[in-house]
């Protein structure tokens, strides 16, 4: 019967097999899914396996260093981490709309992908955190497997011909989750709510520049840590801040201020597909305010989200 260590054992005896002395290559987004897929056949062949993560300078704050302290120093794996912010930002200059902003960000992603997929070399297998909600989802021509090819690196030219390892396709996101744990995954990693690809590049609504990626990311980081330390994290579905295109009027001691506001997201969810706003106590959420509008100086305003899904989505873009 099912145990995660007889999975486990199972699954690298057929990794092994499969592999041989072939070199794989994994891309890292520091997601619960392709973290545990990395782990996973890191466990089974080691070093013939080189994972690439590649930092499109929109990961909240210190996520690319977990990331490469976890994997490349804790479980010492061959691991490409790509600074390609500068990249990703040139490529976002001026571009406003959603759709759009996700299309530059998922075709840069797969461009910087492929080119240190060639300088690895002589590869043959690519690993995807593909789970079984993956699985289903994509049977459609929805937006759901245009979200999904996003996070796992559709789109790689032909003549790369890689053959799939998907280790998590017949897995539940919970079965994940203990699969992480027992492979000795960080709670960070394997509790990590769910992250879209595009990152806070979705979140920076409108135009993105370097000075609000920055402003975004110490809002949401203070979000994040005020309703972990309420200990609210495992019952809240996905938490963040997002940043709206506006400013408003606020004072300081005897200046008037003219800053930006935070808006502030929290959902209850089984799948995504619907969701309810989070009931956050107020004396939480005053606790989350005051130390925004303390810590990040250009942020006079917080605001929360009391929508549920339907009729709004999740994210604001
Ligand atoms: P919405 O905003 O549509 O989000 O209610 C549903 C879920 O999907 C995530 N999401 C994305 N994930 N690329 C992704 O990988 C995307 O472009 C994207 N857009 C939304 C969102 O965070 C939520 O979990």
């Amino acid at each position: 019967d099912w145990t995660t260590a007889n999975f486990i054992e199972e699954t690298v005896a057929e990794i092994k097999e499969k592999v041989g002395d072939k070199k794989v290559i994994c891309g890292l987004s520091g997601g619960v899914d392709s973290s545990v897929a990395a782990a996973l056949v890191n466990k089974a062949i080691g070093k013939q396996l080189t994972c690439i993560f590649v930092d499109h300078g929109l990961l909240r704050k210190n996520e690319a260093a977990e990331v490469k302290e976890t994997f490349g120093q804790e479980f010492d794996m061959n691991l490409v981490a790509v600074e390609a912010q500068d990249r990703f930002l040139s490529k976002l200059e001026g571009v406003a709309d959603p759709e759009e902003k996700r299309k530059v960000i998922g075709n840069e992603f797969i461009r910087v992908f492929e080119e240190e997929a060639l300088k690895v070399g002589n590869t043959k297998y690519l690993v995807q955190g593909t789970i079984y909600s993956d699985v289903i989802e994509s049977g459609g021509s929805d937006s759901a497997s245009t979200i999904k090819s996003h996070h796992n690196v559709g789109g790689l030219p032909e003549d790369m011909e890689f053959k799939l390892i998907e280790p998590l396709r017949e897995l539940f996101k919970d079965e994940v989750r203990e699969v992480g744990e027992e492979l000795g995954l960080p709670e960070e990693i394997v509790w990590r709510q769910p992250f879209p690809g595009p990152g806070l590049g979705i979140r920076v609504l409108r135009e993105i520049t370097p000075e609000k990626v920055e402003i975004l990311k110490e809002a949401d980081a203070i979000f994040r840590e005020e309703v972990k330390k309420a200990g609210m994290s495992r019952e809240i579905w996905q938490y963040f801040a997002v940043l709206p295109p506006m400013r408003s009027v606020g004072v300081m001691g005897d200046e008037r201020t003219y800053s930006y506001t935070i808006g502030l997201r929290a959902v209850k969810s089984k799948d995504a597909m619907t969701a309810d706003w989070a009931r956050i106590p107020h004396d939480v959420l005053e606790k989350i305010s005051t130390a925004i509008t303390n810590e990040v100086p250009q942020v006079n305003r917080v605001v929360y989200d009391i929508t549920s899904k339907p009729p709004a989505t999740i994210e604001w873009e």
